[in-house]
């Protein structure tokens, strides 16, 4: 097999040979097209019948497949080692696909992460719940209390993040997968702040990866898109429900999604650099009370990032100095409007550095006492590094603090 950039740039390709669409002798675009087409016809009813009884690949009606949708996903899925992978409209309606394809309903299980994306809780907690689901979280870096809790409850699934937000947590996949598996429990790994990039969790053990592929995937921020890469047994799950429930990815997307990924590797190698020269200057700063990067010696996984991780990540967070909130939130504020090269923007994984005050954004939902106890401070501030020169962001990170 070829090595994982070589990959990013070639793989799903409609080229000849290729699984998806066959290219003719007279037309072989070395780009997949965009194929802006609704329905797809066949050379006679036979093969369409064939078609649509799945016995033949081929493509039917936009919301069942797409060959340019189809490039994305054989991409994905060559980057992530194995697994088949299904392209939606964005990085929920793939975890609430994953959910279902585990069986996540009435009477099941599921064993959260306390750490989860705050919208995959709210599914979790709002819709997943209401349809007769028991949800039960758990501190997924703590592994006694992920072992104790899974044998507890014997959950139908379990499902954790690579890298989590804002804190920068790293759970311990090989290690959770391992105790998913002797309960016989799903795992389910939202590998959005990784990518396969930085790792691949279906090689080390769990069932189901999903992405929202609107972050570095795609990496652009121009487009919004999520994955689902599983295993053979949820293939068939994940077809039908993105059958019934209509959530494909379009087109357009699929397409910028699949030229974002070539560049994967370069634009998160870039990225992990730009965070670990940037997590080095603010904890020297007189004004930055505490860094949290996965690659700092001090990080509470630092040693689970380094056995689990190729790289520690393109995030950092900190805590500005401040006496109390009022005061923390005033000075982060203060730090955000200052900034001119780094843009106040929610999202992250994009070529731009974005900066965000997690307790009035990603956070806001929840009470200032579970925020508290997540370490999400009004004075924290999250940068997600783009690609930019190094030198730039610290001379704008520094004119802002002085502001600060
Ligand atoms: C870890 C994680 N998972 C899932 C999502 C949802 O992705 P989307 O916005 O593409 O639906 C996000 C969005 O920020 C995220 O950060």
């Amino acid at each position: 097999m070829t090595r994982f950039e070589t990959r990013a740039v070639h793989a799903g390709e409609q080229r000849w040979g290729s699984p998806n669409v066959r290219p003719s002798e007279d037309l072989c675009p070395i780009s997949t097209p965009i194929h802006l087409s609704t329905t797809f016809s066949h050379e006679n009813v036979e093969r369409t019948d064939r078609v649509l009884g799945g016995e033949e690949p081929g493509y039917s009606y936009g919301r069942y497949g797409n060959p340019t949708v189809t490039a994305f996903e054989l991409a994905l899925a060559a980057l992530e080692g194995r697994g088949r992978a299904f392209a939606f409209a964005s990085g929920m309606a793939a975890m609430h696909a994953a959910l279902m394809a585990a069986e996540i309903g009435e009477g099941a299980t599921v064993l959260a992460a306390e750490q989860l994306y705050g919208s995959t809780a709210t599914l979790l907690v709002q819709i997943f719940a209401a349809s007769g689901a028991e949800v039960r979280f758990v501190d997924a870096c703590v592994p006694s209390a992920v072992e104790e809790k899974v044998e507890e409850l014997s959950p139908r699934a379990v499902v954790i993040e690579t890298i989590s937000n804002p804190l920068l947590r790293v759970a311990d996949v090989p290690q959770v997968a391992k105790v998913a598996r002797a309960a016989g429990s799903t795992l389910i790994v939202d590998a959005t702040f990784g990518t396969p990039y930085l790792q691949r969790p279906l090689e080390l053990g769990a069932d189901i990866v999903v992405h929202s592929a609107t972050k570095y995937l795609s990496g652009h921020g121009d487009l919004t898109a999520g994955v689902v890469v599983a295993d053979a047994p949820y293939d068939a799950a994940l077809d039908q429900i993105r059958k019934l429930v209509g959530g494909i990815t379009a087109p357009f997307e699929a397409w910028l999604a699949l030229r974002g990924l070539k560049t994967l590797p370069l634009r998160l190698g870039r990225q992990c650099e730009n965070a670990r020269e940037i997590s080095a200057y603010l904890a020297d700063h007189p004004k930055v009370r505490k860094v949290n990067h996965p690659g700092m010696k001090d990080h509470p996984d630092n040693e689970v990032a380094r056995r689990v991780l190729s790289d520690a990540g393109g995030l950092v967070s900190f805590e500005i100095e401040a006496d109390g909130p009022e005061e923390g939130r005033e000075a982060a504020f203060r730090f955000l409007n200052a900034l001119k090269v780094c843009v106040r923007a929610p999202s992250l994984g994009d070529i731009y550095t974005l900066a965000i005050h997690p307790a009035s954004s990603s956070h806001r939902e929840l009470s200032p006492s579970r925020r508290a106890r997540l370490g999400v401070g009004e004075n924290l501030i999250r940068i997600s590094l783009g690609i930019e020169h190094p030198d730039d962001i610290i001379e704008d990170i520094k004119q802002a603090l002085d502001k600060a």
